[in-house]
């Protein structure tokens, strides 16, 4: 057959591939020296972003050494408000930094119109990326969920607990739904610019999805993911989107109803039992392999992919970690993770 539709959206359509394709969130980064070797050639990692070339080089790296089946782009979650005209920066081993966001004046001050054209080298990132990879494999493009830039952005930096948003959220809904609602409208304009460029697949990374109670999990989660289906749908009707509720544990089949995506990624802690169960027989899942059993290598990693593939892997399945890869990952387990998954223990 010419130019199968590549294996993880056929998955996505709803087939079982056997094997399951595979590939790994944060697949691009620091665990790769020839990552570090073009990293060291920009002061800052958000210029890195916006250079289409390197970015484009970045996202074929993990392709070319490990033959997954997916390239995801390279870019950030963190894009989004510096586009919006929040200043955002890395300190280096430590992570994001922002100025916060904190009262009316501050989202009145974020420059939406102006935003889509800041993120324009992004898209072409996407078109150089597809342009070079096979047509069997898919090019996944992604943004964050509204709720878990917003927790950046009200934060100023990552936080366990989130609490900077949270207690925002309970004292002014009404003003930090404005700042979701901003966020909305530009994720969707964000992915449909990355599909119209050639991505086959996006992915919502909605990261802090964790510790939110049930209303609040409804209204600063569901919905707005929900509204950038839709927002997305009506651009691109075709359109392949899995969500990353990370942390929605038994919410999660709710968000994947009420949401309507197409695939649902599964963190760590999602028993695979439950989800052959409960979540596989409605949708695809991806996941969700723990990142440190990547780390450690052996036994814990041979016995972690072996579960996940027997409980699933009868199934729609795209075999991913349940987080991102860790940078003081060995290269390595990670050859070996492609091979046990394609080939067996
Ligand atoms: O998956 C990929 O390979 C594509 C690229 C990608 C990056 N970040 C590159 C990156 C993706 C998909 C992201 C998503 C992202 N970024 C998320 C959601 C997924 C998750 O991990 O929960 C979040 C919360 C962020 C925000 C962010 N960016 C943090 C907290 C950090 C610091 C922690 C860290 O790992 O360094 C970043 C920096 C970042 N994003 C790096 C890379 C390769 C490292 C920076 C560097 O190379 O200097």
């Amino acid at each position: 057959m010419a130019n199968p539709e590549p294996g993880l959206v056929r998955v996505l359509s709803g087939e079982t591939v056997g094997p399951p394709p595979i590939w790994l969130m944060r697949q691009a980064g620091r665990y790769l020296p020839e990552y570090r070797d073009i990293r060291s050639t920009f002061e800052a990692f958000l210029d890195l972003c916006y250079a289409p070339e390197r970015a484009a080089e970045v996202t074929l790296q993990p392709i070319k050494r490990f033959d997954f089946d997916a390239a995801i782009l390279f870019s950030d979650i963190l894009v989004v408000p510096d586009a919006l005209g929040q200043p955002v920066w890395f300190e280096s081993g430590e992570g994001p930094r922002l100025e916060p966001v904190a009262t009316m004046e501050d989202i009145a001050a974020l420059d939406g119109d102006r935003a889509i054209t800041k993120l324009s080298p992004i898209f072409e990132t996407v078109a150089r990326v597809r342009e070079e990879l096979d047509s069997n494999k898919a090019l996944i493009g992604f943004c964050g969920g509204p709720w878990t830039v917003a927790t950046y952005m009200a934060g100023g930096r990552g936080s366990p607990d989130q609490k900077a948003a949270r207690l925002w959220a309970y004292r002014e809904p009404k003003v930090f739904s404005q700042l979701i609602e901003l966020l909305v409208g530009i994720s969707a304009g964000y992915l449909i610019g990355q599909l119209k460029a050639g991505a086959d697949v996006v992915q919502i990374f909605d990261s802090w999805a964790a510790n939110l109670g049930d209303g609040e999990f409804e209204r600063w989660i569901v919905e707005p993911n929900a509204k950038i289906v839709a927002a997305v749908r009506r651009a691109v009707p075709d359109a392949k989107i899995i969500g990353f509720p990370r942390g929605s544990g038994l919410r999660s089949s709710a968000y994947a109803a009420a949401t309507g995506v197409d695939g649902l990624g599964l963190d760590t802690t999602v028993p695979v039992d439950f989800a052959a169960r409960e979540l596989q027989p409605t949708i695809p899942v991806q996941g969700n392999l723990d990142p440190l059993a990547l780390v450690a290598g052996g036994a814990a990693l041979d016995e972690g992919i072996d579960r996940i593939v027997a409980a699933l892997g009868d199934g729609p399945l795209i075999f991913n970690l349940g987080h991102g890869i860790v940078p003081e990952t060995p290269i390595e387990h990670v050859a070996r993770l492609v091979d046990r998954v394609r080939n067996g223990g």
